[in-house]
This record gives structure tokens, sequence and C-alpha cells, in this order.
């Protein structure tokens, strides 16, 4: 398995592209399903989650080409054509599914498209309980009859799936997704009231409208989707990836230096930079992105707690609390969405950071120095958050379980090493 070796304590300085969301690019991808012409998607990372979701489609009958490697073509990253002529099979097998939770994405299309679907329950996840109950609540208020078999999803709507109003309890990103593109082919109009409001949902609502999908509401709390018979073949670039921003830019801070993240947007990361101005980070708007630079001056420990987009991410959570740990002063630390994801913090102990648990909030006491370990991580932004934490050591880091990594993150060590990291993969 592969490992990543950092020698801490260069400052990173430059420019970075940042890359494609991933969390836009695989509910994009899914959206395929909803037509037999082509969906063209360019800017898609390059990562192990892609693959795995092309896999799952692949078995659907969905043909898919891609141009590009994401390497020579930074710029654009690769373009994926994505083509569902005919759905083959409406089953996604548990193999393929527990890999990735949101492959289950592919219900609510599968069941709008084909009337039926048999899809594996994602099963547990290092981060929390995660179940689909409010996936398949909302199927349900459209028509569909569900079963639970043998660890499968049975679904089905023999007269096909119709328009209904859904209020979530809370908000969640992928009940909204799901519901979102079976809405656009059922009969009659549905209404979503807390609704997710995060940038991947607004990117996905403009691919479907492309698509012919008569969708209002994208960007706030209620989403209204007036079903259609059909829907057509589009082209759309996934939005830059706002966790991939945030990361660097707590890189960054981290490490002190100044580098300019290209392609990408402030209002993706909103909650996020007042907080690091507030730290004593200096973040500027450029007309290529967003700069950041931290050049000698100290910063200081913040109180955050994670919410539903416009909040703070639960995403950049860990990486924060790299960031904090050689802050001046405490920060207090709470985690809202997920209830098992401080995973990171008995490892970042490992390192020398000063950090205690009180149910939902993290105390982080800022040390002067964290220093190099082995270490590894149980899911893909605990991981990173130990390589901002390896970046800022000193001496020697080697994460392990790399695999996490390369889910989420394109080509880490090459972007961070023409920064000026001492990083380095070692296969094995
Ligand atoms: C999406 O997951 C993201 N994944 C996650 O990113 C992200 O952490 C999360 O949204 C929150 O922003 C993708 O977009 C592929 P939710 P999702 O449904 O859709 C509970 C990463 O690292 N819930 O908004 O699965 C759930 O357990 C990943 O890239 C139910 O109880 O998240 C959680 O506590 C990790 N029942 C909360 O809601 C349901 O039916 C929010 O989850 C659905 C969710």
């Amino acid at each position: 398995m592969d490992r990543i070796q950092i020698r801490g304590g260069r400052r990173l300085s430059g420019d970075v592209r940042i890359s494609g969301a991933k969390n836009a690019a695989l509910p994009l991808m899914v959206a395929s399903l909803l037509t037999d012409e082509p969906l063209t998607l360019a800017a898609v990372p390059h990562l192990t989650d892609i693959s795995q979701l092309a896999e799952i489609l692949g078995g659907l009958g969905v043909g898919i080409t891609m141009n590009g490697n994401g390497h020579a073509e930074a710029e654009t990253g690769r373009v994926l054509k994505l083509h569902a002529k005919e759905i083959k099979s409406t089953e996604a097998p548990y193999d393929l599914v527990r890999k990735m939770r949101a492959s289950f994405l592919v219900i609510g299309p599968l069941v709008a498209r084909c009337h039926e679907a048999k899809v594996s329950l994602p099963g547990g996840c290092a981060i929390g309980t995660r179940p689909v109950d409010l996936h398949l609540k909302a199927l349900e208020a459209m028509g569909a009859e569900i079963e639970l078999k043998e660890g499968y999803v049975y679904a089905r709507a023999p007269k096909g799936l119709h328009g209904a109003r859904v209020a979530f309890p809370f908000v969640s990103v992928g009940a909204t997704e799901n519901l979102m593109m079976a809405a656009a082919l059922a009969k009659g109009t549905t209404v979503i009231e807390n609704a997710a409001m995060e940038p991947e949902i607004t990117d996905l609502g403009h691919c479907l409208q492309k698509m012919g999908a008569k969708i209002e509401g994208l960007d706030t709390r209620t989403i209204t989707i007036e079903g259609v018979d059909r829907l057509h073949g589009a082209n759309h670039t996934v939005l830059p990836d706002r966790i991939e921003t945030g990361t660097y830019l707590m890189a960054v801070a981290a490490t002190g230096g100044e580098v300019e993240l290209l392609g990408t947007r402030g209002d993706l990361i909103g909650a996020v930079i007042p907080l690091m101005r507030e730290a004593g980070v200096t973040i500027d708007e450029t007309n290529r992105g967003i700069k950041v630079s931290r050049n000698g001056a100290h910063f200081t420990g913040v109180e955050v707690t994670t919410e539903p987009y416009p909040g703070f991410p639960t995403d950049l959570q860990a990486q924060l609390m790299a960031l904090m740990s050689t802050a001046n002063g405490t920060s207090h630390i709470s985690e809202t969405i997920f209830e098992n994801r401080f995973m990171h913090v008995p490892e970042l102990l490992r390192m020398g950071a000063d950090i205690t648990i009180d149910h939902q909030t993290a105390v982080v006491r800022g040390v002067e120095k964290l220093r190099g370990a082995p270490v590894m991580a149980t899911d893909l932004r605990a991981s990173v958050s130990l390589i901002i934490a390896a970046l800022t050591a000193e001496g020697e880091t080697t994460v392990n379980r790399v695999y996490h990594l390369d889910r989420g993150f394109e080509r880490i060590e090459e972007k961070l090493s023409a920064l000026g990291a001492d990083i380095k993969r070692v296969k094995g």
C-alpha cells in the first residue's frame, strides 16, 4: 500500500490549480441515467471515487468515454462523455455501492426512468452511521414502493413516479440530489422544503436545467421541480472544488508563505474566509482565484461549528483542526453534521497536538510545534488534515492508507511539491 512521506517546515509559495469538485462531479455523472442522449462533463477530477462510480454506471449500461488525463490538461481536467442510450440493468450491487455512498444516488434516476431499481444499502461508514431513510421516504412520497431485503433496497413504481411535497426534517445533500433527479422525470410538480443549498446542489440543478428540467428555487431552501416527459443531452463544466480550495488555504495558513489558488471562487467558501481573516491569515480574491498568505505573523485560535452550507463545512473541520493545533491560543471546533468525525484527533495527538473532546466539541490548545510521526487515517478529510499537520511538523511524517486521499484529492503530492513542500509518495 502506498504511503506519503513529508518532511515538515517548508513555507508554501507559488500557485496551484484547483480541480473540479468531486462532490459535484459524482451526482452529475449519475444524472446521465436520466436521458438516452449523451451528457458531456468537463473538469472532472482524476480520482478513484470517480472511477468507481464510472464502474457502477457502466454496469447499468452507461457508455463512458474519456478525453484528457488530468495531468497534461490540468486546465480543464478530464472530459467525460456518459451515454445511457439504454439502461441494461437496474441493479447496483453491494460490492460496488459499499465502497462509496454517493453511488446510492442512482436509485432516484433509475426509478424515474425505468420504474424500478435494486440498490444495495450503502452500509456503515467511518464518520458515522449515515442512514438513507430520507432518500427512501422521499421516493415513497412520490409513489414508489420500497422494500428492504437482504441488504438491498427494492424500489418499484409500475405507473411511474408522481410529484410530491417533501419537507426534510434536516438538511441532506444526498437526499436533495436524489429527489431532484427523480422529480425531473416524474409526473407533476415536486416541492422540496428544507432542501440543501450546497454549491454542488446548484451545479446539479444547472446541469439538469440544461438537460431540459424545469427547476426553480436553486440557492434557496425551497426547490420546485416540474416533471417533464424526457430530458436530453447537455454539456456542463463541473464547478471548482470548494473543499480542495479550503484545504490548500489552510495548508498555506499553517506553513506560512503565499499561494494563489487558481480557478476557484471566494463565494464557494464564504464561511471560511472571514474565519481565516479573524485568525490572522490574509486572503484576497483576485481575477484568477484566491490569494492566501501568512508571512511570519502568528495566527490565533477560533470558535467554529460545522453547519450545512452556507455555514462552515464539515468536510473542512479536520483540516481546520490541524491548522489550529499550532495557533496562538485555544480553539473550540464543534461538529454537528456527523457523530463520529473526530478520528483524526488521536493521530494529531501522536504528533504532539493538545486536543480534548467534550461531546461534539474539540478543544484545541495551540502548541509551539508538532513533531513528525507515522500516522494513519480512516477517511478522506482526516487523511488530508494529517498532511497539513505534517507540513508544519518538525521532522518526518509518514501518512499511511493513502488510498483515502486518492479518493478525493487530485495529485496532491505533485501539487504540494510544486508549491515547495518536501513530500513524496512511496509505492508499496
Ligand atoms: C455529502 O454527503 C458529501 N458527499 C459529504 O462529503 C459531506 O460531508 C456531506 O454531504 C455533508 O456536507 C457527497 O456529496 C458525495 P448528508 P451526504 O445526506 O449527502 C444524515 C466527503 O468527504 N442523514 O447531507 O451523504 C447523515 O447521516 C464526504 O467528500 C440521515 O440521517 O450527507 C448526516 O448526519 C463525506 N438520513 C446528515 O444527515 C438520510 O437519509 C447529513 O448528511 C440522509 C442523511
